[in-house]
């Protein structure tokens, strides 16, 4: 049984989501270490993509029985990432994995971070751009380009209407 939600959350958006499952699941939602021992139960892990991993995660699954990952990046969510991000990240199949589109804010990065994503939104921006000649943006890919050429962005959405059905079917 799913007991408690913990994020791991660096500019706000893992935070935010584990606030919506919490609501809609009626579960306590814990920033990562700050959460009571967890008895009998599992959680859902909800934290931040960096260069495709998913952060903390490999510790966690250590110390925790995680029934779900919630992988929160900028980029688009599109057919192909669940599967990609299971794999890179090595998430079992009888743990659920589900993406969602975070936001982005490059004034709330560690100098470091910031500066890696200054150049990264750069090459993100141009392959937007570069599909918008043939294609339009869909929703989430539209919101990405805004994160990339302002520095900053929410997600299209923040729906979490797929884990809740998922958990309510666990
Ligand atoms: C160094 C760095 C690497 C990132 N790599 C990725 C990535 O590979 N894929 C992705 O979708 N988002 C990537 N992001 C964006 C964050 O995952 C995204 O902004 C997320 O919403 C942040 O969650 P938080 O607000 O809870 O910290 C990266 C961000 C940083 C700072």
């Amino acid at each position: 049984m799913i007991k408690a939600i913990i994020y791991n959350s660096q500019t706000g958006s893992c935070k935010r989501y584990a606030e919506e499952l919490s609501r809609f699941l009626a579960l306590p939602a814990y920033a990562l270490g700050q959460q009571p021992a967890i008895k009998d139960g599992e959680v859902i892990y909800v934290s931040w993509v960096m260069a495709g991993t998913v952060v903390g995660y490999s510790k966690v699954k250590k110390q925790l029985p995680v029934a779900a990952v919630c992988a929160v990046g900028m980029a688009p969510v599109t057919e192909g990432s669940a599967a990609f991000g299971r794999e890179k990240n090595q998430v079992p199949g009888s743990v659920g994995y589900f993406c969602l589109q975070g936001g982005f804010n490059i004034n709330k990065l560690p100098l470091p971070m910031n500066l890696i994503m200054r150049l990264k939104v750069k090459d993100i921006a141009k392959k937007l751009e570069f599909k918008r000649l043939k294609t339009p943006l869909n929703a989430q890919e539209q919101a990405t380009y805004v994160m990339a050429t302002t520095g900053r962005g929410e997600p299209a959405s923040w729906d979490v209407s797929e884990i809740v059905a998922w958990v309510k079917q666990h």
